[in-house]
């Protein structure tokens, strides 16, 4: 990538396309003292309240600076590589880590391990990398005192704060609000779809594991609708079209949101999976579409259930898990209460959090 002058405009060239770079654009970045704050990097002038007709009087590079005089009488030099990180519209720092599609074959997943000044070591960021490329991580020896999920959620982040309380407790208990709360297997589900914004991610904290059954079980969303797609782009089509209604109530509260169950972004790419079928109301729409979405939710639910996708895992005392609740399901196998206790935590916390602890620890290791 260069960066090229010719007749007081300003060009980047990056071998295969050459374009003018806007004055204002380069303007609203002038990082001179009096123009930037430079331990927030937040900008000590209003460019909205600048004239729309900047233009550049002059142009120079000097070594790996662009030095320019606007015609509003600012004077500035600006590095270049700086300049240059900004020419990709893309986050760089979480779009570059590719997910790694996975189903029941997956193995060797490197678990972490919980030890001292953990929240700002290079080992987190080593976990941050592995959460986004997988979906999930789990860590070990994580402290089982004093809901330490929720130090635990904070260090990285914030937690995010639910109608179920900072955390949850996940065991059988009577008269529950959710299934959660029995000793019921538990299919395949993304948690609270019926929320907005979802929660991003969410923690689970194994206390006390007494009992024979009780698994955890993993599937990975991103790789069931990539495999439908191919297979099947009339049921993907339908599924990342129609929004359906997804409703909790208790006596407390009715929370509603509506949703594809595979929802995509922008670019047609994946974003996010809901899937929660106990839950899910689609609107009455024509019978023959209908019919289709009918066959599109049955063989997504086929996909999701089968053991081709599936992980299943027992998490041990200490063990905490983190998935992508917006890409992974999860669930449970069932247990027998009479064998014993089995205790779980959890919280969630949203990508703000995981984000932002990556590009510190990126920025912290010069990576
Ligand atoms: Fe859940």
């Amino acid at each position: 990538m260069k960066i090229e002058l010719n007749q007081n405009k300003i060009y980047f060239n990056n071998g295969s396309v050459k374009k003018e770079i806007h004055p204002f654009w380069l303007r609203e970045r002038v990082d001179g003292e009096e123009f930037l704050d430079k331990g927030t990097q937040q900008r000590l002038f209003d460019p909205t309240t600048l004239s729309s007709e900047i233009s550049i009087n002059t142009a120079t590079i000097h070594e790996q600076f662009l030095e320019i005089d606007f015609n509003d009488g600012v004077k500035s030099k600006l590095n270049i590589d700086k300049l240059a990180l900004e020419f990709s519209n893309e986050d760089t720092v979480i779009r570059s880590i590719p997910k790694i599609k996975w189903n029941s074959t997956l193995e060797n997943i490197k678990n972490f391990e919980y030890k001292d000044g953990f929240f700002d070591s290079k080992e987190m960021y080593d976990l941050l990398v592995s959460f986004y490329k997988y979906g999930f991580v789990i860590i070990k020896n994580i402290p089982t005192e004093d809901n330490f999920i929720v130090k635990f959620a904070n260090s990285i982040g914030s937690v995010r704060r639910t109608n179920f309380g900072e955390y949850f407790d996940v065991k059988s208990k009577p008269d529950p609000n959710d299934l959660a709360y029995t000793s019921l297997e538990l299919s395949p589900h993304t948690d609270n779809p019926y929320r907005n914004p979802v929660p991003c991610i969410q923690l689970l904290h194994c206390i006390v594991s007494e009992v024979t059954g009780g698994l955890s079980t993993l599937v990975d969303g991103f790789t069931v609708t990539e495999d439908l797609k191919k297979e099947n782009p009339d049921f993907y089509n339908i599924l990342s079209e129609v929004k359906v209604r997804f409703k909790f109530i208790d006596k407390d509260v009715v929370l509603e949101d509506w949703s594809e169950l595979i929802k995509l972004d922008d670019n047609k790419n994946f974003k996010q999976v809901r899937f929660s079928p106990r839950l899910d109301y689609v609107p009455m729409l024509d019978k023959e579409k209908l019919d289709l979405y009918y066959k599109a939710r049955k063989k997504l639910s086929e996909m999701y259930n089968s053991e081709k996708y599936r992980i299943e895992f027992k998490l041990a005392p200490k063990d905490l898990m983190m998935m992508d609740n917006y890409r992974l399901l999860h669930g449970r196998t069932s247990y027998e209460v009479k064998e014993g206790n089995r205790f779980l935590q959890g919280c969630y916390i949203d990508y703000d959090s995981t984000e932002g602890k990556l590009r510190h620890l990126k920025r912290k290791f010069n990576i």
